[in-house]
């Protein structure tokens, strides 16, 4: 007897625990309640909006639970036509129909020990949400063409769909009792418009992933944040992707979004800039008025994530006006051990945050150039030169 997955690109694989961006609250309490639910045998259902990541989630649940290491195993119930859906998840016998030439063992089999992702699951017919409640009650699989069962396997089951479910239910197009068996703990993933404060870090992740040297302007970012993203995160990659196609690693302004989101509301971006602009306004004065240790506070505040790169650029920005585009300044103007002027250069470079010092030389320093006891020359030569930064 030969025995074979359904498919030649079906394999069951191990994740790697994904990268799931998350600053905003919503977020973060999400990812605490996953890892909590995670630990767990009990099924999950996740919801939200198309593109929102949602089968992210579920991989994350998955790299946390005790299952890691066994197999992770997607189904997407809405690209199958019934019988083939049927026959993804229980495999089939040799014969069973038209090309059917060996025995072929189904995903819920292949994911034995593991998880086992029932995408789109609203989409599901009638008769296959009958077959999955079978299966959820019993763990038997009996494969297409075959009267008898082949295995009893463990599988933890978690679903996703972007439906409303309860109203599904309501209209008598989902059985309840499969929705109570899917839905023992449901976590729903906040739309991107309800978390404008992840899209600087998933803007720059985007960026970072493209390799080059594509960075945006304080106003097109604004920008980015006030658009409503009907695609959530998927639509947003796809905008990046865009934006570094035609920018290449020049600044892209608000002119090089695309259309549709440069026609977002106005009012909202003011709102956004004013809220962004006092993040990393306080964090200046911190420094300024020393408040804050560069390193202690706010390379801490950085790595956390609790500031974004974008926030640190700003405080760089608004010191370069002060020191009129000096680096050399700005370890001065932020209490800086000057000795650690490479560092603090490194720092800027490793996390992308160098700004370009040119479009500030032509202003007027306002605050090295006053006496003080951080006179340039207390600031040791280093051979790294400025020029290094841009
Ligand atoms: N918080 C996040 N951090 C990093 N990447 C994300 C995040 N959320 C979504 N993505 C990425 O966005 C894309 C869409 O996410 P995903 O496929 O998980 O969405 P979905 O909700 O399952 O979409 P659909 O409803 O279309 O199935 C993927 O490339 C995913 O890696
Ligand atoms: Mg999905």
């Amino acid at each position: 007897m030969t025995l074979r997955a359904a498919s030649p690109g079906q394999r069951a694989a191990q994740v790697a625990e994904p990268l799931v961006i998350a600053i905003a609250p919503p977020m973060l309490s999400l990812l605490a309640s996953a890892k909590r639910v995670a630990a767990v045998q009990a099924k999950v259902l996740v919801t939200g909006e198309s593109g929102v990541g949602k089968d992210l989630i579920a991989r994350y649940i998955h790299a946390h639970s005790p299952r890691a290491r066994a197999p992770f195993v997607a189904v997407n119930c809405a690209g199958l036509s019934e019988t083939l859906l049927e026959s993804e998840l229980f495999g089939h016998v040799r014969g069973s129909y038209t090309n059917a030439h060996c025995d072929t063992m189904g995903r819920l089999q292949l994911a034995n020990h593991g998880t086992i992702f029932l995408d789109e699951v609203g989409e599901m017919s009638p008769r296959m949400q009958a077959l999955l409640l079978r299966f959820l009650e019993n763990g038997e699989i009996q494969r297409v063409g075959s009267d008898s069962v082949v295995a009893r396997v463990d599988v933890r089951i978690v679903a996703a769909t972007n439906r409303d479910l309860t109203k599904m239910v309501a209209d008598g197009q989902f059985r309840e009792d499969l929705l109570y068996r899917i839905k023992v703990v449901h976590l729903h993933v906040p739309p991107l418009r309800e978390r404008p404060d992840d899209i600087p870090a998933l803007v720059q992740h985007a960026l970072g992933r493209s390799g080059g040297g594509c960075v945006l302007t304080p106003e097109a970012m604004d920008a980015l944040q006030r658009y409503t993203w009907p695609g959530n995160v998927r639509e947003l990659h796809n905008v990046i992707e865009q934006i570094i196609s035609f920018a290449g690693n020049a600044a892209v302004t608000v002119d090089d979004l695309p259309r549709s989101v440069m026609t977002a509301a106005p009012g909202t971006v003011t709102r956004t800039r004013e809220r962004r602009r006092q993040v990393s306004d306080d964090i200046y004065d911190a420094l300024v008025s020393r408040e804050y240790d560069f390193w202690h506070h706010l390379q801490t505040l950085f790595m956390n994530r609790d500031v974004t790169r974008h926030d640190l650029r700003e405080v760089v920005r608004r010191g370069l006006q002060v020191t009129a585009g000096s680096y050399r300044g700005l370890v001065v103007l932020f209490h800086i051990d000057p000795l650690d002027y490479k560092r603090f250069l490194n720092f800027l470079s490793t996390h992308d945050c160098r700004v370009d010092f040119r479009e500030f030389r032509a202003m007027r320093p306002t605050v090295v150039a006053r006496p003080s006891p951080f006179a340039r020359a207390s600031v040791p030569s280093d051979p790294l030169p400025i020029a290094d930064l841009v």
